[in-house]
């Protein structure tokens, strides 16, 4: 922390608060899992944190062609982390969009950052870069997300190394504010950038992403999954040959979200070889990923299919969530002297 924090924050004693944002987009799939979906689950079962995983589906909303996705995605996104296990004791998931402080948090913090530093926000540059014609949401987009951190007093926020950028800009833009106003009124975050290595996809050779077509869903038909899987790209060693798994994309896929007996049982095998080919350890992953995602294929549609449960689930959470950012923003507005009394 460079510079001294609020006397008053919304902070439970004993509990560090952590922020995680995800981005509603179609078809979750295993590299989503194990890179952003699995730490999150684990983070809400440890009693010295309160996590907040909020669906950023403002986020989405920056590019005009696809307006219409965050909406239709949220869901899907917030019923798998309920699905896999997100606790909601001591925790929250919330949807951005819910928490209309984060916008209002956004126009006091846009009141205090230079446009050139936006203008360098790399998000930005790619998009100029490419030809693209950016909407004033894509150059906002940095400012909308120190909201989201600011607005919760969060603490901690695990993020990707793609994301280090604009978990600087939140800082830049916390300490803009606190001394243009004087006092320190928000809190500064501390970004945690995540050691997790990309998964790589069934082509064997590039991450995992639906951009490429090389991801294994978590909730498709199991058909799907199957065939998926079937599809992985292995080398041409035969059934009785000893094999490398480091370099076998099925137990890749099979360490991101298998049980420990299952990796360890696959690893020797294929390490002995004799009697276990590619065929077997494909076979092994399938029935994996049936006991950790297929069992819950059912609960995950009924979230779906029940809207009104899942936003009923999610009530204490964004009652909570509320409480905290009507109480930040109120420390704002004082600092500000804005409102009538
Ligand atoms: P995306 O929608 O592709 O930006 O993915 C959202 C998040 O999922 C990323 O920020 C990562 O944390 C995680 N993720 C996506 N693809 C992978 C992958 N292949 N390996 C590990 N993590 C991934
Ligand atoms: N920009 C982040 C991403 O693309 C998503 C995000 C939005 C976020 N608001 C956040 C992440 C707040 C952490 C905290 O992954």
């Amino acid at each position: 922390m460079t510079q001294p924090q609020p006397i008053h924050t919304t902070h439970i004693p004993g509990r560090v608060r952590v922020l995680t944002g995800a981005k509603p987009t179609a078809d979750l799939h295993v590299g989503n899992y194990f890179g952003a979906i699995r730490p999150a689950i684990e983070a809400s079962h440890d009693p010295a944190k309160e996590v907040i995983l909020m669906c950023v589906d403002w986020h989405g909303l920056t590019d005009r062609a696809k307006i219409l996705e965050p909406g239709k995605f949220s869901a899907s996104l917030l019923a798998t982390y309920l699905t896999m296990g997100f606790s909601l004791e001591n925790n929250m998931v919330i949807l951005q969009s819910e928490i209309p402080e984060i916008p209002e948090m956004a126009w006091y913090l846009s009141c205090v950052s230079a446009v050139g530093l936006l203008e360098r926000a790399h998000a930005y540059k790619d998009a100029l870069g490419s030809g693209k014609e950016p909407t004033v949401g894509l150059f906002n987009y940095p400012i909308l997300m120190a909201s989201d951190i600011v607005t919760f007093d969060a603490q901690v926020v695990p993020v990707g190394k793609d994301q280090s950028q604009h978990l600087e800009y939140a800082s830049d833009m916390v300490k803009l504010f606190n001394n243009a106003v004087g006092r320190p009124v928000l809190f500064e975050p501390k970004a945690e950038i995540q050691p997790t290595p990309l998964l790589i996809g069934i082509d064997g050779e590039r991450k995992m992403s639906k951009s490429y077509g090389n991801h294994v869903p978590l909730f498709a038909p199991k058909k799907e999954i199957e065939k998926k899987i079937k599809e992985i790209k292995t080398d041409s060693k035969g059934l009785d040959d000893p094999k490398d798994p480091e370099s076998c994309a099925v137990f890749q896929i099979m360490k991101s979200f298998g049980s420990k007996e299952a990796i360890a049982y696959m690893e020797e095998r294929l390490r002995q070889g004799t009697g276990y080919g590619y065929g077997h350890a494909k076979k092994d992953l399938i029935d994996e990923h049936e006991r950790v995602f297929g069992s819950k294929r059912e609960l995950y549609e009924h979230y779906l299919n029940s809207p009104r449960e899942l936003a009923q689930v999610l009530a204490p959470s964004h009652q909570r969530a509320r409480t905290i950012a009507a109480t930040v923003r109120q420390r704002v507005r004082d600092a500000l002297s804005l409102g009538i009394l």
